[in-house]
């Protein structure tokens, strides 16, 4: 049985306040994404406004990131406790953003993980390969490195807590997306991977999801893939509209295989 599909946005650096009501204002009008698990993750500017939004309806909020530590001199960062109080109950950890632009590492990813379950947040965490790293054979060392690094030293049920996030560098805001079957190849070595660490049964239940030019016209067939359980969207989340058919076929393609 697979499990019902998750579709998190990612809007990155986009989207004002004004910009966040705009895009509740078109969800509220779509009809068919309750089967699925919605979450959002505005810019912390707009988590006030898409909290307004969000209360009642079937759509979480998660941040971008946040400080390993939870509160302090460490200006320009936001904390658990912070995204919390805003309302979020999910956060990205280690974008390969966050990782290329501003110096993450594996082992800051293995921190913030540590202070977001502090902080009751369910962490979204992202791995992926550069293209450099694809052509020379390297994905599933990179991806175990990553997950090695990025996990050392938490306990089994944390792990067993994470949703992690495929997202293959070359294709986030590429207009390239991994075809199915590559996704899927990662995918059923990152759960292989976690089977190792916290045993075959909890491995299942863990959510993998795929991200990296994720539009509604893909996602059907990549969900279908039986090690994919849903998407981490960012381009195509900006709109209501194609987040709301990337949810509704994600949804059609688990009940295919269901
Ligand atoms: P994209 O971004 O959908 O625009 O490729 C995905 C992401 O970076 O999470």
């Amino acid at each position: 049985m697979k499990k019902r599909p998750f579709v998190a946005a990612n809007w990155k650096m986009n989207m004002t306040a004004g910009e966040t009501r705009a895009w509740f204002e078109a969800w509220a009008s779509l009809a068919g994404t309750e089967e699925a698990d919605v979450v959002v993750c505005p810019p912390y500017t707009a988590l006030a406004e898409a909290a307004r939004r969000a209360a009642g309806i079937a759509v979480h909020l998660g941040g971008q990131s946040l400080h390993w530590e939870d509160a302090g001199a460490y200006t320009g960062e936001i904390s658990g406790p912070m995204l919390a109080d805003a309302g979020c109950r999910y956060v990205i950890i280690g974008h390969s953003e966050r990782r290329r632009y501003f110096g993450e590492t594996d082992e800051t990813v293995q921190k913030r993980i540590a202070a977001a379950v502090r902080s009751s947040l369910r962490p979204i965490v992202c791995i992926g390969e550069t293209l450099a790293e694809r052509d020379k054979g390297r994905t599933l060392d990179v991806i175990r490195l990553q997950l090695d690094g990025g996990l050392a030293g938490l306990e089994e049920e944390t792990i067993g807590g994470l949703i992690f996030a495929y997202e293959p560098v070359w294709a986030i805001g590429t207009g390239r997306t991994a075809t199915p079957e590559q996704a899927q190849e990662v995918h059923r070595a990152v759960r292989g991977r976690l089977a190792e660490k916290i045993g075959k049964a909890a491995s299942g239940y863990v959510i993998i999801l795929y991200g990296g030019s994720v539009k509604p016209a893909n996602a059907r067939e990549l969900l279908r893939k039986p090690d994919i359980d849903g998407f981490l969207v960012g381009g195509a989340s900006l709109e209501a509209a194609s987040f709301g058919e990337i949810v509704k076929e994600s949804i059609r393609a688990y009940k295919e295989v269901n």
